[in-house]
């Protein structure tokens, strides 16, 4: 069993790092096999918006760092994805990883006439998957955000968010072993090693 964890924040020891890997640690002491790729590592160019990989499923982009992070979403059986708060949004760079999964989207239905618009993954193994949201001063509030291009980019990826694991105000309260979300991600790593081994995913998860 492999899990993996795609970090969008530069800082390997940062938040967002920190509570990832204990999701990792989690999942580790079920037996899994754990990576983390740091984005940040990764010179991932933006979507030009050709749409060619609708058809084709491969990147017309060349010349970066997409292909190693495409291999690991191939090699997951469960994913791990975070990113902290910037500007009441997600990270930059935890956006240019989303928008270049989109060569794992099948489009399963296109209706112009119903404006039908259903989007599939081409990847056939089920993935549960541990949301990761990070923030300084705000709210949990500002992670609808976080939640909906999430849950967009899972479902292009044949993956699911099993469970959320929220941050809110690390200005004040950074991760520490101290921190509640200490023990509550490795839970959460517990649990998602679980899921893979007992294969009970929901029963519609891939189409949105
Ligand atoms: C450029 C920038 C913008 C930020 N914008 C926000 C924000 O809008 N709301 C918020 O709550 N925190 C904001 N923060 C704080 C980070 O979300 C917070 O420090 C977080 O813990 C950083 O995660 P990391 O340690 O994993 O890098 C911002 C930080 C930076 C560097």
């Amino acid at each position: 069993m492999r899990v993996v964890a795609f970090c969008g924040s530069c800082h390997k020891n940062g938040n967002t790092a920190k509570t990832l890997k204990r999701v990792l640690a989690g999942a580790q002491s079920q037996g899994a096999e754990t990576e983390i790729i740091y984005l940040g590592d990764y010179h991932i160019k933006p979507c030009t918006g050709c749409r060619v990989c609708e058809r084709t499923h491969q990147c017309t982009i060349k010349g970066d760092d997409i292909d190693p992070i495409h291999d690991a979403i191939r090699r997951a059986d469960a994913v791990v994805a975070g990113t902290p708060t910037y500007y009441g949004d997600i990270t930059g760079l935890y956006k240019l990883f989303v928008d270049r999964c989109y060569p794992f989207v099948e489009v399963v239905r296109h209706d112009a006439k119903t404006r039908e618009l259903v989007f599939g993954s081409i990847l056939k193994n089920i993935k549960p998957g541990v949301m990761v949201a990070v923030s300084g001063g705000m709210g949990p509030e500002i992670f609808d955000s976080h939640r909906k291009v999430t849950s967009y980019c899972f479902n292009d990826i044949n993956a699911y968010i099993m469970r959320e694991v929220l941050v809110p105000y690390t200005t004040w309260t950074p991760v520490n072993e101290e921190h509640p979300v200490w023990q509550e991600a490795f839970d959460a790593g517990v649990e998602l090693a679980g899921r893979v081994k007992s294969g009970d995913h929901p029963e519609v998860v891939n189409e949105i």
